[in-house]
């Protein structure tokens, strides 16, 4: 049974946007009815991310994301729908009704279910005398028992089917399989086990619930990792390996590593805040993930190339959200898994303590690019080392590392700060031109901002939004008046928004965010706020909305003038043609 209307209704009402938005955004300007504060969806130096109290609405003019109270707790807490729901119910001391449980929701519990029973297959299978193979690989790596127990590992048998069949035996169907992403589709229709004769690493997300797996291959061969597909509980971009454990470690930092088995190593030697993203870039998901833990991260990445340039990547993404962060490289080791089997865990707590901190890491590697030997090569350091320098936010950080690049350039330390001065000042410059030119863009002005949202007719649309705008502010505009139908709106999408006003309206109910919220994905909804924040001048509004359908109509009957025209064609052509 999905969440009642009335609860959400009352949950909204409950739940003041101005208020649950204050405690993620510091609103500081007011222009109108809009609040204004700095968007903590996407970096900027100027505020466009408004919330506005009496359309409780929040919208962003820079990144385009929008939506009601529901909306935002998704995004910003990096829940479901339900799960957000549930959010707002505890803060609003709302006791959340009885089996409120969506479609959704009970489809989510049986794959977790079912990736747990999962996991419990394949544990039994390393364990049991036939898991030999995963066994003596477990050892070749030298991950002990303790270690298999703590992550849960596992082994996915050499066999088509010996997961599909001990699952059906528990009476789960191929779909239930099929949708957790343990079974693939065979050619001719039947299915088989998506994971064959690999070490199991389940993925637990900080609830505590199997969300996926990721397998890997039992000595060399390709791939090398398999990981789950993208289902209804596991998204890749927004969970780590083994935040479940590291969420726990009392260290107050976390260890960002590449590999799985960095990980299950790190933890084996003590170092138990080691996560790993699964085999994908650090997401800017996954860094408001460990926000939510730490204030501080060490990056510890493979000393190849690849790693490298992942953690510049990684750098950028966490100082986003002001983690501080520090780098640690293996020296005489490819990974950190490696280094600790050849120096054990005391050499790697002494490499954590002398790991620097992201800026002096920055700056060796510029130093290494161009060394400062000759009047040349000082130069050229001098350069590069003032531009990232005008890129720190923190004035002391930025006086410090000045004289140290003062003295490596042999140049004096006001020389430096009088450039990174100027080239600050540039920067500044050129991010807020760039903020200004993005919102006034034309092409942004005429089409949504939201990706894969377009609008095949740009003029009806605009009378669309126009009068989903007026309905959504003054539902009384309904009342005698013949409105037009969904289905002649041009976009599909304003058409459902549209619908979805129309029928609540002609019910008798008040417009809710919070039910549209649970019926609109969260794109769909950041459309929705970009139309209602449009300006709307109510107190022309009945004129307004007629103009509005006049053109909406007035693109149908052109519609039905070409519809005439060409079946008077086909006529045509056919009594030419007999
Ligand atoms: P070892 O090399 O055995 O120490 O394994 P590792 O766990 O350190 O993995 P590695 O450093 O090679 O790769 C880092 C991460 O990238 C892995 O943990 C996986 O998540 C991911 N990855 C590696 N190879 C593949 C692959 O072939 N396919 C996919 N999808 N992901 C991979
Ligand atoms: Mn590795």
């Amino acid at each position: 049974m999905p969440i009642p209307e009335r609860f959400l209704d009352e949950l909204t009402e409950r739940n003041d946007i101005v208020d649950v938005v204050s405690q993620y955004v510091r609103l500081t300007k007011r222009t109108g009815a809009n609040l204004f504060g700095l968007c903590p969806f996407h970096s900027e130096k100027t505020p466009s991310f408004s919330v506005n109290r009496d359309r409780q609405i929040y919208h962003c003019f820079g990144c385009g994301k929008g939506g009601g109270v529901i909306n935002f707790i998704m995004e910003v807490e990096n829940l479901d729908f339900p799960d957000a729901v549930a959010f707002l119910a505890r803060r609003a001391n709302m006791p959340m009704p009885e089996e409120a449980e969506g479609e959704d929701t009970s489809r989510r519990k049986r794959l977790l279910e079912l990736n747990k029973e999962a996991a419990r297959f394949f544990y039994a299978q390393l364990v049991a005398p036939t898991g030999r193979p995963a066994q003596e690989y477990v050892n070749r790596r030298q991950i002990s028992p303790a270690m298999v127990r703590a992550f849960g590992l596992g082994y996915a048998p050499d066999s088509w089917s010996a997961l599909t069949d001990a699952m059906r035996q528990k009476g789960y169907s191929d779909q239930d399989l099929f949708d957790a992403g343990l079974m693939k589709h065979g050619r001719n229709g039947g299915g088989y086990d998506a994971f064959r004769n690999r070490l199991m690493f389940p993925v637990i997300d900080v609830r505590g619930s199997v969300i996926g797996f990721s397998g890997r291959i039992l000595g060399d061969g390709e791939p090398k990792y398999l990981n789950s597909p993208e289902t209804p509980v596991f998204s890749k971009s927004h969970n780590l390996f083994a935040l479940n454990l590291a969420k726990k470690s009392k260290s107050g930092y976390i260890i960002l590593t590449e590999g799985n088995i960095d990980v299950v190593s790190l933890h084996q030697a003590g170092f138990d805040s080691a996560v790993a993203s699964l085999g994908t870039s650090l997401t800017a998901e996954q860094a408001r993930l460990i926000s939510r833990y730490v204030s501080e991260v060490v990056l510890c990445y493979d000393s190849d190339e690849a790693g490298r340039k992942a953690a510049q990547r990684g750098i950028s993404i966490l100082q986003k959200l002001d983690l501080k962060v520090r780098v640690l490289q293996v020296p005489g080791a490819k990974d950190p898994d490696e280094f600790i089997k050849k120096n054990g865990a005391d050499a790697f707590r002494n490499l954590l303590e002398a790991s620097e901190g992201q800026v002096e890491y920055r700056l060796k590697l510029i130093e290494e690019q161009h060394p400062p030997l000759t009047d040349e090569g000082k130069v050229d350091y001098f350069k590069a080392a003032a531009a990232l320098l005008s890129a720190l936010p923190s004035q002391v950080e930025r006086e410090v590392y000045s004289a140290r690049v003062a003295e490596k350039a042999a140049v004096s330390r006001q020389a430096v700060a009088d450039e990174v001065e100027r080239l600050r000042k540039r920067r500044l410059r050129d991010a807020r031109k760039k903020e200004e030119r993005e919102q006034t863009r034309p092409s942004v002005a005429s089409q949504p901002t939201q990706r894969g949202i377009r609008y095949d007719d740009p003029r009806s649309a605009r009378a669309e939004e126009g009068v989903i705008r007026l309905l959504y502010l003054d539902p009384g505009l309904a009342r005698n008046r013949e409105l037009p139908a969904p289905e002649s709106f041009s976009s599909p999408l304003l058409g459902r928004f549209y619908g979805e006003l129309l029928h609540r309206i002609q019910a008798g109910e008040r417009i809710s965010l919070g039910v549209l919220a649970g019926r609109f994905t969260p794109e769909e909804m950041s459309h929705f706020t970009s139309v209602v924040d449009g300006t709307e001048d109510l107190s022309n509004a009945d004129r307004a909305l007629n103009d509005y359908i006049r053109i909406i109509a007035g693109r149908s009957e052109e519609q039905e003038d070409d519809l005439r025209a060409l079946a008077e064609k086909y006529r045509k052509t056919k009594s030419y043609g007999g």
